[in-house]
């Protein structure tokens, strides 16, 4: 049985990271929000619970509320269920349990040194003090009964506190973040010593489960799944015919917005290296049919998307032809923070721009969706696609966007300007990656611009478009700063895709950051 810590999210920015750091101990978790009921909870057998973090006062009209039965759980084996709280979770349940908490004038925040009383259990391992990241308002001030101090710091003198009966753990400051230099030891401390976890899931345990589990889900049904060859949808197509071999129909889609040579190269690696059954649609001249005329960036995206199910429903059509049954399953890349963002306490966040994936099929297709990575991070996809032996120059490409070039040229989108765009885009990346310079940026690429400017080529007078190049350094695309990419290998780049590419003569470099600037133009 798989051994699970379950983390209620009270709706802190760090509730990923509780998540990320479990599994890196070898600990499968899962994120839940702070309201789940409880035969829900139990349902998912967890053999510990994780409280987040989360607004800054238990006071505040709104703040979560900790449901005090969390506090008497037992576990499937009839021991009492150990429960973390980490800050906001630590308030919530020191308050739950008949102790003081007061509410702090000013947030505390940045590094403390913590100095541990008690090096058993929780802080086993630890040298007397170590340092720990503090970001938060409310402070016990007055402990529960039956509760006892096991550090603290020069301004908090309750900064992590146990039940005496050894079930119950809160932490003022943050484990999970890298700058609590021994934050990672007091999770798995929890995990190990506390919840006696065996720390033994890994990327590698999760391709064993998860082919079993896609076995006995599909039986002898045939599964569909919507190929782009980014990472996410790469490593969906190689896990699931791993697991169910012929089983398993791909189709990609050309709609004419793809990068130089990406139409040849993802068919050649996967019918050809992978040998998967691939249905590969060339509908270039149905999207710039549909585009035609349009400049609005979301009128774009839509337009985009749209057609893309249409092709997609009709290349799934064909194939009931060829199979001589419907497909019952449509696969597809889902990953974990969009589960979590979806469920999270704090609901999604405000659209700027709709960010529909490839995989954003419609509902009433009438198709059960099968989604192996919903519960995995990027890197643990990465981590199963390496596994899985895909090549590296798609599992660590940067991200495109489902729209592809469609947003990368402003306004109006011709045939004859996304030719240029991919031929100067194609040298812009040709030339990061010679220079070991691709994996410094987060991503990186050409946009051509709706305008035109005078330039002289020999004696000849030009009157050509402008290109933009962007690189951007990033952890998670949320912001973003300019690269700054070395200025010979800017004037290199732009050199040479004024010389190759027909169409171009003059280059820009964006040096916006992300706010306000977003990553893509459009
Ligand atoms: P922005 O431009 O919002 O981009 O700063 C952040 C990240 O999202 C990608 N992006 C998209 N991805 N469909 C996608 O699948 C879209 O419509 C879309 N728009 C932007 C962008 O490339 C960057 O990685």
């Amino acid at each position: 049985m798989l051994q699970k810590i379950v983390i209620l999210d009270f709706g802190s920015q760090y509730t990923q990271l509780i998540a990320r750091r479990v599994r890196e101990v070898g600990v499968f978790s899962e994120i839940v929000p702070c309201t789940i009921d409880l035969p829900k909870l139990m349902a998912m057998n967890p053999s510990g619970i994780i409280l987040s973090g989360g607004p800054s006062s238990v006071y505040d009209e709104h703040a979560p509320r900790l449901d005090p039965e969390i506090l008497t759980l037992k576990r499937a084996d009839g021991t009492k269920m150990p429960v973390l709280g980490i800050c906001y979770g630590m308030m919530a349940m020191c308050l739950n349990e008949g102790g003081v908490v007061a509410r702090a004038d000013h947030r505390e925040f940045g590094r403390a040194r913590l100095i541990v009383d008690r090096t058993e259990d929780l802080f086993a391992g630890i040298q007397d003090s170590s340092t720990v990241w503090m970001s938060h308002g409310d402070r016990v001030t007055e402990l529960p009964p039956d509760y006892e101090i096991i550090g603290h710091s020069e301004n908090a003198p309750v900064a992590a506190v146990r039940s005496k009966n050894l079930s119950h753990y809160g932490v003022q400051f943050h484990p999970e973040v890298v700058h609590t230099d021994d934050g990672r030891l007091i999770l798995e401390n929890f995990t190990h010593r506390i919840c006696g976890c065996s720390g033994d899931w890994s990327a590698a345990s999760f391709i064993d489960e998860k082919i079993d589990e896609i076995r006995k889900t599909v039986g002898d049904a045939h599964v569909v799944l919507g190929l782009s060859g980014g990472v996410d949808s790469s490593v969906a197509a190689v896990l699931l015919h791993k697991a169910i071999g012929d089983q398993l129909s791909c189709v990609f889609v050309n709609n004419g917005l793809l990068r130089k040579g990406e139409w040849e190269q993802v068919q050649k690696t996967f019918r050809d290296h992978f040998h998967i059954r691939l249905k590969a649609v060339d509908a270039c001249d149905l999207f710039l049919e549909r585009l035609s005329g349009v400049v609005d960036p979301e009128e774009k995206r839509k337009i985009i998307g749209n057609t893309f199910v249409e092709v997609f429903d009709q290349a799934t059509d064909d194939l009931v032809l060829e199979l001589g049954h419907r497909p019952k399953f449509l696969a597809q890349g889902t990953l974990y923070p969009d589960v979590i963002e979806s469920v999270s306490f704090k609901g999604p966040s405000v659209t700027i721009k709709s960010h529909h994936n490839v995989g954003g099929l419609p509902k009433d297709m009438k198709l059960e969706v099968l989604e192996p990575f919903r519960e995995l991070f990027k890197d643990e996809v990465r981590e199963i696609g390496r596994l899985l032996e895909i090549p590296s120059a798609i599992l660590n490409r940067h991200p495109f966007p489902g729209p592809g070039l469609g947003i990368r040229i402003i306004g109006e989108i011709h045939k004859e300007d996304l030719d240029i765009l991919r031929e100067a885009d194609a040298i812009f990346i040709d030339e990061l990656r010679e220079q070991d310079l691709y994996h410094e940026v987060w991503q990186a690429f050409a946009v051509l611009l709706p305008v035109r400017t005078v330039g002289v080529m020999g004696d000849e007078r030009t009157y050509e478009n402008v290109c933009a190049l962007r690189a951007v350094t990033s952890v998670d695309g949320m912001t973003a700063d300019w690269a700054r990419l070395p200025h010979e290998f800017l004037a290199h780049v732009s050199a040479r895709i004024v010389n190759e590419v027909r169409g171009i003569n003059r280059i820009v470099y964006d040096i916006g950051s992300k706010p306000p600037a977003t990553i893509e133009w459009e």
